[in-house]
């Protein structure tokens, strides 16, 4: 039994300890936005915010986001949210869209560290967001353009 916040709303899933959070997130609450790609951290298609930090949650265990809040890609909110899913829209960024909910995790918690990050920030910053779609021009110029939006 594990006790946090999802996107505001107190949840309680009752599930062992060491289940992933990815886990718990899909089946027990539902949330299918937040994607399984590889388990082992090495992807980022899983990734959730943590406490406003981004986090892979095919390894993190419920056990250890007990009394935590949790954004997922159904809830994630705020201007840099905003600012990325809009510009995510108007350069259509996704293909197939597996890796995509935890691209736009991964370049929301960017804007919120770093407002107008260098190609260098964004590279090092989605380094470990695999896209088999290859679609990373696209998230990079999404990323500044969400940057422009937010500063203007
Ligand atoms: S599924 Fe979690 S990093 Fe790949
Ligand atoms: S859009 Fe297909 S894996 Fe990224």
């Amino acid at each position: 039994m594990a006790k946090f916040t999802v996107n505001g709303e107190e949840v309680t899933v009752d599930v062992e300890a060491d289940t992933p959070l990815l886990w718990a997130l899909r089946d027990e609450l539902r949330l299918t936005g937040t994607k399984f790609g590889c388990g082992i951290a090495q992807c980022g298609a899983c990734t959730v915010m943590v406490d406003g930090m981004p986090r892979r949650s095919c390894v993190t265990p419920v056990g250890q986001v007990e009394g935590s809040d949790i954004e997922t890609i159904e809830g994630v909110s705020g201007p840099e949210a905003e600012a990325v899913q809009a510009a995510w829209v108007d350069i259509d960024v996704p293909q197939c869209g597996w890796c995509q909910s935890g691209q736009v995790m991964s370049a929301t918690a960017l804007l919120r560290m770093v407002p107008k990050p260098s190609d260098e920030d964004i590279d090092n910053a989605m380094a470990g967001n695999i896209c088999r779609c290859a679609t990373y021009v696209r998230i990079r110029n999404a990323i500044h353009n969400a940057a422009d939006t937010l500063e203007g």
